[in-house]
């Protein structure tokens, strides 16, 4: 993608860097995303996986979470997710799994604006930008529940 800004690459390199402190020893699929926050600042998150499998934290999860443990879940501008194969210098995008598309869409709603969602590679020039309502479209949220 060529339009992206400046702040978009910097989001997206955020991301890419995460990737390395991905706790994925067993799925060996190492994701890691980025948060643009209102105030220009940047947090991270990384994979966190644990013998259950099941119980595994997406990279998505762990970003968002992190801003809310800061109380900052409500200054969330941008996200950027990459991931692949550990070790295999993957030049494919990847998109939030379901349940991370839930959070997001909880960040969303809470900060009263569209969160831009930037799907790039670890390798290379692939990047996908994204609204939520493209993917997880007709979503259930806080509004259902009278919140927000
Ligand atoms: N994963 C993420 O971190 N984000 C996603 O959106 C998709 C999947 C992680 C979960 C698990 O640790 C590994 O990738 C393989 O599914």
């Amino acid at each position: 993608m060529s339009d992206l800004t400046d702040d978009e690459q910097q989001l997206i390199a955020a991301a890419r860097g995460a990737i390395a402190n991905a706790h994925a020893p067993y799925s060996n699929f190492a994701v890691g995303a980025a948060l643009r926050m209102t105030d220009g600042s940047i947090l991270t998150g990384s994979n966190f996986e644990n013998a259950s499998y099941g119980l595994s934290l997406c990279a998505e999860t762990v970003a968002i979470a992190a801003a809310n443990a800061q109380g900052r879940l409500r200054d969330i501008a941008a996200i950027a997710v990459t991931g692949g194969p550990m070790g295999a210098a993957s030049s494919d995008v990847i998109t939030p799994c379901g349940r991370c598309r839930q959070i997001i869409k909880e960040a969303q709603d809470m900060a009263g604006r569209d969160l831009t969602i930037l799907c790039a590679a670890p390798v290379g020039e692939a990047v996908r930008r994204f609204d939520l309502d493209f993917l997880l479209p007709e979503a259930f949220g806080p509004a259902n529940l009278g919140i927000g």
